[in-house]
């Protein structure tokens, strides 16, 4: 009988198999040192649906009728570490940015691409408040392949410990107490949430054709896809931007040794290469600012 005290063995072939199909389902590159991770994780799903190997839950989600049962098994391998206002120098040059942004008749389209459970695009949406305005001209498209993430993000709804990273003046003016039942968590306010559209996207799926941003975050995410995959991303994300537009990635990630038509701009922060102004012999240091972009 399978109870909460079943254990189950990964076996080595069990594992590769696993491993291979997370790869190609989402590009998270599971290494040997992840295997205490996917056994203790996927343990439970296993014990909650009363399968008796791993290789029967296998063989489970590569059915037809699993499909729903892969996409919670993706969510439980994927790390969705995430906080307000991580790696806080990016939201600092976002507001730069973006108050090079007023007045301009095209809105801003910022995409958070692997948002997790919404602290990125709300930290996003409360900086370009800050930057341009509430009624900002900004439109913030989240998207991750976790859709347990997805539907805490849509809430806005944090426990009073995800919220300690908030400058205070913003916590006030960006953010609901909960009273009664709702003590001890914050709501994001609803001008806010109504800047951000949250959406359900695997990035090693091609892009839409509609895809088209002034900025792009995509932080820590692509530290669990191999190289390939990165480059492919990469190439994708050069498409979907502007020209000169930006691209936001993790502290700890890099573009170096990629293969990429970005320009480099400080740690993490890139931006799409204009192929005339390069050509016309701009200098480097003058690439930062807006005065030579997003005209008219
Ligand atoms: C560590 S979190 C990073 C969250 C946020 N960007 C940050 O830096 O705080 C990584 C997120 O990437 C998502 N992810 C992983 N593979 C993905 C894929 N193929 N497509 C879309 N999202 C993916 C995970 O579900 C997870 O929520």
């Amino acid at each position: 009988m399978i109870n909460e005290f079943t254990q189950y063995e990964l076996k080595d072939h069990e594992f590769e198999k696993i491993r291979r199909l997370v790869y190609e389902q989402s590009g998270i590159n599971l290494h040997e040192g992840k295997r205490e991770l996917v056994k203790a994780r996927l343990s439970k799903r296993l014990r909650e649906g009363n399968f008796k190997s791993f290789s029967e839950y296998y063989k489970y989600v590569t059915t037809r009728e699993g499909t729903e049962e892969l996409i919670q098994m993706i969510d439980s391998i994927s790390t969705n570490l995430t906080y307000f206002f991580r790696e806080s120098t990016h939201f600092d040059r976002l507001q730069v940015i973006a108050g090079r942004w007023i007045n301009k008749k095209d809105s801003l389209r910022i995409w958070s691409a692997g948002c997790s459970t919404g602290e990125e695009p709300y930290s996003i949406a409360i900086s370009i408040s800050e930057a341009l305005g509430p009624s900002g001209g900004a439109s913030i498209l989240a998207t991750d392949i976790s859709t347990r993430v997805l539907k805490q993000a849509i809430t806005g709804i944090y426990p009073e410990e995800k919220i300690t990273r908030i400058p205070k003046h913003l916590l006030k003016k960006y953010f609901q107490y909960g009273t009664g039942k709702a003590a001890g968590y914050f709501r994001v306010k609803k001008e806010i949430r109504d800047m951000v559209q949250f959406r359900r996207f695997n990035l090693i799926e091609p892009f839409p054709q509609d895809f088209r941003f002034h900025i792009i975050f995509c932080r820590n995410v692509m530290i669990y896809f191999d190289k390939n995959t990165q480059i492919e991303l990469i190439k994708k994300f050069h498409d979907a931007l502007e020209e000169e537009g930006y691209l936001f990635i993790g502290h700890s990630e890099s573009l170096s040794g990629l293969e990429h038509g970005f320009q480099y701009l400080e740690p993490s922060v890139y931006r799409r290469r204009n192929e005339a102004v390069n050509a016309s012999g701009l200098k480097k240091g003058e690439a930062y600012g807006l005065q030579h972009s997003y005209r008219g």
